[in-house]
């Protein structure tokens, strides 16, 4: 396993896997979109890290889908308060180098799998993304299917907003804990897994759920370069062939500026 910050022959040596790969999977967490100035679930500063809500609960079982039905002005008060600390953010380099690599002739197949609702690698131009924790700018009625999109959560008059077709409580299109993953998603990342990945990124998550560790285990099972950005160590830190123990952003533009130069150098 290497250890650098942001090492050139770590870097130069991630670059010439990635230009080896066929398909790339590039999975994200809410460190990437730190760098956008949006707070992360756990660690410094992390929005989890007060353990108990103004109403005695632990966060994790106000915004759980069992309160979201029994006390959905609880649940709504904590998904808007979250949402705020999203307001007038947008997505950072971090986002925009993956989406290129996406759209370039010279690199293979790129899938995002994120745990990230704030749609940002959307916005930044990747296409072929699975939002496994879905996208927070999707509202729906759960009693009548009516839905929107919205982009500010400035735009909700009322905790909790109501359906305006059948005045049921309404709900964003986002996996609240104690509640099943999106089949959607599930389906697309078993499609994508089924394929299987040359190489393996995990950028900027704490890696606490299953199906977010499996993809980086069954690639260094197969003996495909795995990579860890994070400045934190983690539950994979110790797995992976390559550890960048720095932001996203950094990370990410110097290994697309890397790539680029070893591009010229090869022609
Ligand atoms: N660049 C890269 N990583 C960073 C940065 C940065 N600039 N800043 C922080 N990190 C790392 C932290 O060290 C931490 O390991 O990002 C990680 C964020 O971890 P979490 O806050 O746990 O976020 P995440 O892994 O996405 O949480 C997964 O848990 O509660 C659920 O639905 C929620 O989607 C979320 C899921």
């Amino acid at each position: 396993m290497n250890i650098g910050i942001i090492d050139p022959s770590i870097l130069d040596d991630i670059a010439r896997h990635l230009s080896q790969a066929r398909r790339i999977l590039f999975i994200t967490g809410a460190g990437i979109s730190a760098d956008s100035g949006l707070s992360t679930y756990r660690g410094q500063g992390g929005l989890y890290n007060e353990t108990v809500t103004d109403e005695g609960f632990p966060i994790e079982e106000a915004v759980s889908g069992p309160m979201f039905q029994r006390r959905p002005d609880i649940t709504w008060k904590y998904l808007s308060m979250m949402a705020e600390g999203r307001e007038g953010a947008t997505f950072n380099d971090g986002h925009r180098v993956i989406a290129e690599m996406e759209h370039s002739p010279e690199v293979g197949d790129v899938c995002v799998l994120t745990q990230n609702v704030d749609g940002f690698h959307r916005a930044a131009g990747s296409e072929n993304v699975i939002e496994i924790h879905g996208n927070s700018r999707e509202l729906y009625c759960p009693a009548c299917g009516w839905e929107t999109q919205i982009d500010s959560y400035g735009e909700i008059r009322e905790i909790p907003p109501h359906c305006p077709q059948c005045n049921a409580v309404i709900r964003p299109r986002v996996i609240l804990f104690e509640e099943m993953l999106p089949e959607a998603a599930l389906d697309h990342l078993f499609a994508e897994m089924n394929q299987g990945f040359d190489m393996v990124f995990s950028i900027g998550t704490s890696a606490l759920f299953p199906y977010i560790v499996q993809p980086v285990v069954d690639a260094a099972r197969r003996g495909k370069p795995t990579v860890e950005i994070n400045p934190a160590e983690t539950d994979l830190s110790d797995m992976v062939d390559y550890r960048l123990a720095s932001g996203a952003r950094d990370a990410l533009t110097a290994l697309w500026s890397q790539y680029s130069d070893r591009l010229r150098r090869s022609f």
